[in-house]
């Protein structure tokens, strides 16, 4: 593949392209998103649903992606996604619902989604609240054909640029423990760890080992 960090552009996501930034979304964590949505069967779907929202966690009102020319034209608008990030900028958190839920009760139907619901609840213990004038990172991903020529540092650059626009301090996000790659690569971008959580031993057992906060502060 033929590009220099140059020819690479940020821009917001669309709706319409909900099932390509369901496909990025499920890279930035495979395993946990598989366990927690009902198996590798409904996974994409129940992103996909995630990404059409306008209020859920994984909406595309709250995605950018990185795009790069295709056949050598630079001006074509309709580049695919190659990347994406999904941030929350603070106060945002008051925009979204509890659409997880209904996208699994649709998906997999009631019975599932219940069987879910202590995976779900022993997930939350492991997670951190976010602080007041901080923004949050849920997902940042890109596509494996794509990684190692600075897709993801342009996304974070670019995220860092609109969370100081809108008056946050920091930046936030969590990474899987396991993460090593994650973790080298949020370090190399200024991000230091702030918190180790493990997951209780039902997650374990999933090889959901636990997650790290991050934080960067903005100046
Ligand atoms: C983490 C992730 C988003 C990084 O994206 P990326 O586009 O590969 O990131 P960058 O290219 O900016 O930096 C990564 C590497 O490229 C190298 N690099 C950066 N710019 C480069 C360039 N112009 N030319 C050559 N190498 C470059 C960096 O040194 C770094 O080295 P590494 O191979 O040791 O990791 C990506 O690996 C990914 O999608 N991983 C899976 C999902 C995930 O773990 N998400 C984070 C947790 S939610």
């Amino acid at each position: 593949m033929n590009f220099n960090s140059q020819t690479i552009s940020i821009r917001p996501a669309l709706k319409a392209e909900a099932d390509i930034l369901a496909q990025l979304t499920l890279y930035s964590g495979s395993n946990l998103m598989t366990t927690m949505f009902g198996g590798e069967k409904n996974v994409s779907r129940v992103i996909e649903k995630l990404c059409k929202s306008d209020s859920s966690v994984f909406s595309h009102r709250f995605s950018y992606v990185a795009t790069i020319p295709q056949n050598n034209d630079a001006e074509n608008e309709a580049s695919q996604p190659v990347g994406i990030v999904t941030v929350h900028f603070s106060g945002q958190d008051a925009e979204l619902e509890d659409t997880v839920s209904m996208a699994l009760l649709d998906q997999i139907g009631a019975f599932h989604s219940l069987m879910l619901w202590p995976l779900t609840v022993m997930f939350h213990m492991c997670s951190l609240p976010i602080a007041q004038g901080e923004s949050y990172v849920g997902v940042l991903a890109v596509h494996p054909d794509y990684r190692s020529r600075g897709i993801g540092a342009k996304l974070i650059e670019s995220v860092e640029k609109d969370a100081y626009l809108a008056g946050d301090s920091a930046i936030c996000l969590d990474v899987e423990i396991d993460n090593d790659r994650g973790l080298r690569f949020y370090e190399r971008c200024g991000f230091q760890t702030v918190a180790v959580r493990h997951a209780p031993f039902f997650l374990q057992c999933r090889r959901i080992r636990g997650l790290r906060r991050m934080k960067k502060t903005l100046r």
